[in-house]
C-alpha cells in the first residue's frame, strides 16, 4: 500500500494547540476514514500527543512511562537509537516493534489508529543524533547529515509501502523548539498544518518560521550557511510547503459570541505578503488568491469553539463523537460539556478534515 500524505503541525510558538490539534486530527481522521491507517509520529520529548492518545490524563502518562521504559524503547527513541547504531545503508529494523497500535492502550479510539510514541530521553538523546548528522563524510557517497535528516521519512516510507493492509496518513507533532528532533519531523513531511493564536506573537512567529524553513535574504555572513534551509537545500531535501493554518483558541481573545476570523489582520498580512512574494512556499489552490480575503478563504481554518469539550475529550483521551453532554470528571472536579457545544467542536475540526488529503 501506499502513503497518502504526512503532514507536521508545526509552529515555532509554544502551546499554540499543537499537540492538541494532533490529538483531535488523528483521532477524527481514523474514525471517518476506515479504510486508511493513520500513523502519528510524536516528535516531541514532551510526548503530549502520545499522552493523550494513549489515554490522557494520569493513564495516558502511565502509558507513555511504561513504553519509554522498556529496554528497548518502543519510541521514536527506540527507533532512532537503532537505526543510528546500524549506521548507514544497515537494514532497517521491523517499524511495527516501535509503532504502537493505540487501541491496545485505549479502547476509546479506533482500531486504524497507530503512534511512534513520544519519548522524554529525545532531550539527552538529540546531542547524539546531532552528532551523527554532523559526522564527516568518509566517502563521497556517504551524506550523513541528509541520512540523519531522513531518518523519520524512511520510516515512513518503509510502513507504508510494506504494511499491506491499507494506505497511510502520517500526522506529526512537533516542538516548538527549532532542534534536531524538529528538523527531523519537518524533513519528514509533506505538507505543514500551522496553529496559530490571534496574538501579536503568533505574527513574529509566522515570520520565524519562514527563515527556518527557507532561511534568510541576505543569508547572515556567518551563521547563513549554518541553518537547516541552506543545508536542506544543498542536501536536496524538500522543505514542507504550508497547507493550512489555524486560528485555535480564538474565543480566548474575542469571546464566544464575537464575530471573528481565523487569522488576526496581522498575522494574516504576514502570511499573504509571503503568500504573494513566494507562493511555492504554500501548497497550490484550484485559483490564486489575489486579494488577502481570498487567502484566508483560502488557507485558514478557525477551530473557533474548539474550547472546554475539546479539551475535556483530550485530558480523556476520548473521540469527540463519543462525548454526550454532561458532567465530566476532570483533575478531580466536574466540568460541564455542553452537547452543543460538542457539535461546534466536530463542526470546527471536520472544517480541518475537509483539508486534509
Ligand atoms: N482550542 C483550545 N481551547 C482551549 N484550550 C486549548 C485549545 N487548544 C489548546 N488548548 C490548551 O492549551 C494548552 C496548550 O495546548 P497544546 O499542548 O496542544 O499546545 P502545543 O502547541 O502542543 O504546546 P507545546 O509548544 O508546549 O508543544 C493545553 O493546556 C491545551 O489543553
Ligand atoms: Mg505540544
Amino acid at each position: 500500500m501506499s502513503l497518502i500524505r504526512s503532514y507536521a503541525v508545526w509552529n515555532n510558538k509554544g502551546g499554540v494547540g499543537k499537540s492538541t490539534i494532533s490529538f483531535h486530527l488523528a483521532a477524527r481522521l481514523a474514525e471517518t476514514r476506515p479504510n486508511v491507517n493513520v500513523l502519528v509520529i510524536d516528535a516531541c520529548p514532551q510526548a503530549n500527543a502520545s499522552m493523550l492518545l494513549l489515554g490522557g490524563g494520569t493513564t495516558g502518562e502511565a502509558n507513555v512511562l511504561s513504553l519509554c521504559t522498556q529496554a528497548s524503547p518502543r519510541t521514536i527513541v527506540g527507533y532512532l537509537s537503532q537505526v543510528i547504531a546500524a549506521g548507514a545503508g544497515a537494514a532497517l529494523p521491523d517499524p511495527m516493534s516501535f509503532v504502537t497500535q493505540v487501541a491496545q492502550h485505549n479502547a476509546k479510539l479506533t482500531d486504524n489508529l497507530f503512534l511512534l510514541c513520544g519519548d522524554g530521553n529525545m532531550e539527552p538523546m538529540a546531542p547524539a543524533i546531532s552528532g551523527a548528522a554532523a559526522a564527516p563524510a568518509l566517502t563521497p557517497q556517504s551524506q550523513p547529515w541528509r541520512w540523519i535528516h531522513l531518518i523519520l521519512r524512511g520510516l515512513i516510507d518503509n510502513i507504508s509501502q510494506n504494511i499491506p493492509t491499507r494506505d497511510w496518513l502520517v500526522i506529526l507533532d512537533t516542538n516548538p523548539s527549532f532542534s534536531i528532533y524538529t528538523e527531523l519531523a519537518i524533513s519528514a513531511a509533506d505538507r505543514l498544518i500551522v496553529p496559530v493564536n490571534a496574538d501579536d506573537s503568533s505574527r513574529v512567529a509566522t515570520n520565524a518560521m519562514f527563515i527556518l524553513l527557507h532561511g534568510q535574504t541576505p543569508p547572515h555572513p556567518v551563521y547563513g550557511s549554518w541553518t537547516f534551509a541552506t543545508r536542506a537545500q544543498t542536501h536536496n531535501i524538500g522543505v514542507p510547503q504550508i497547507h493550512v493554518v489555524v486560528g485555535n483558541r480564538l474565543t480566548q481573545y474575542e469571546g464566544a459570541a464575537t464575530a471573528f476570523s481565523a487569522l488576526s489582520d496581522a498575522t494574516a498580512d504576514t502570511l499573504f505578503a509571503a503568500y504573494q512574494s513566494h507562493p511555492q512556499y504554500f501548497t497550490p489552490r484550484p485559483a490564486t488568491s489575489a486579494t488577502v480575503t481570498d487567502f484566508r478563504d483560502n488557507y485558514s481554518v478557525p477551530l473557533r469553539d474548539f474550547n472546554t469539550a475539546g479539551v475535556v475529550a483530550a485530558h480523556l483521551g476520548q473521540r469527540l463523537s463519543q462525548m454526550g453532554g454532561g458532567y465530566y470528571q476532570v483533575h478531580g472536579q466536574q466540568v460541564q460539556i455542553n452537547s452543543a457545544r460538542v457539535t461546534e467542536c466536530i463542526n470546527a475540526l471536520n472544517a480541518l478534515l475537509a483539508m486534509v488529503d
